[in-house]
């Protein structure tokens, strides 16, 4: 899986992909996390990647011939399928669903919008995808494009250590996880629910489905109206209800 991140601040994006999980993942070959510096791709003795609009305004706005000289280059050295995304806050918001759909890619291009915007034809001729990834301004990008990466990255198989734990985890079963305890089980004075220590798997799975359901009913119950259910998880939840 290959991501190509285009941006004014490269250094940006290695200081993330240099760290942890993503780092391993790259040293093992599962990912590549390239930064392309967009002013390699001008040709004026500023470098400049911006200019002020058309019409007047505030602020500028990315040109679109490094963005296009860009992508077009990138394309010819890895010829096939590709995705072009443009980090906006104007985009699609990123979810869970919009990861696995990229995970099943191999070569992301990443444009990182910067100040008041890009150059509406890069919107409409070069990207296939335009990406939020929440309802606040970041000043650029970069940012979210590390995000997008992150989440998509860790769904490579291989890349977490443990392939199970992709999947149990909020989310992918619709319902938020259910509370977690390691050793002591005692500590100050508060204990582990009992039922986690008492060796009894059954007992545990059905716990765990039960704080699953009561955590997401609480914090996000929303989530409830697209989770697989079963007809026991229904009537959990109708027992929880009834507790006020
Ligand atoms: Cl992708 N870019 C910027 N600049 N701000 C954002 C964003 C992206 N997603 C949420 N806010």
């Amino acid at each position: 899986m290959i991501f190509e991140i285009l941006t004014t601040f490269p250094g940006i994006i290695e200081a993330v992909a240099g760290e942890s999980i993503i780092r391993r993942a790259r040293d093992k070959g599962l990912v590549e996390v390239e930064a392309v510096n967009l002013r390699d791709f001008t040709s004026d003795k500023h470098k400049t990647t911006d200019d002020s609009p058309f019409g007047g305004g505030p602020g500028m706005v990315m040109k679109p011939e490094p963005v296009f000289d860009a992508v077009d280059t990138l394309i010819s050295r890895r010829p096939g399928k590709v995705r072009v995304a443009l980090m906006t806050p104007q985009g699609e918001r990123f979810d869970q669903a919009k990861a696995e759909q990229l995970a099943r890619e191999n070569h992301i291009i990443m444009i990182c919008g910067r100040y008041e915007g890009v150059d509406e034809r890069i919107r409409r001729h070069l990207v296939t995808d335009e990406i939020s990834i929440g309802d606040y301004v970041l000043t650029g990008g970069e940012l979210a494009a590390m995000v997008v990466v992150d989440a998509v990255a860790r769904l490579v198989p291989g890349v977490l250590g443990d392939e199970s734990s992709a999947e149990s985890e909020s989310f992918s079963s619709g319902l938020l996880e259910y509370p977690q305890y390691t050793r002591p089980a005692q500590y100050r004075e508060y204990s582990v629910p009992e039922v986690l220590v008492s060796g009894n798997h059954k007992e545990i799975e059905k716990w765990r489905r039960e704080h699953s359901l009561r955590r997401t009913l609480e914090r996000r119950p929303d989530l409830l109206n697209s989770a697989p259910l079963t007809e026991e998880d229904r009537r959990t939840l109708v027992r929880i209800r009834k507790e006020e």
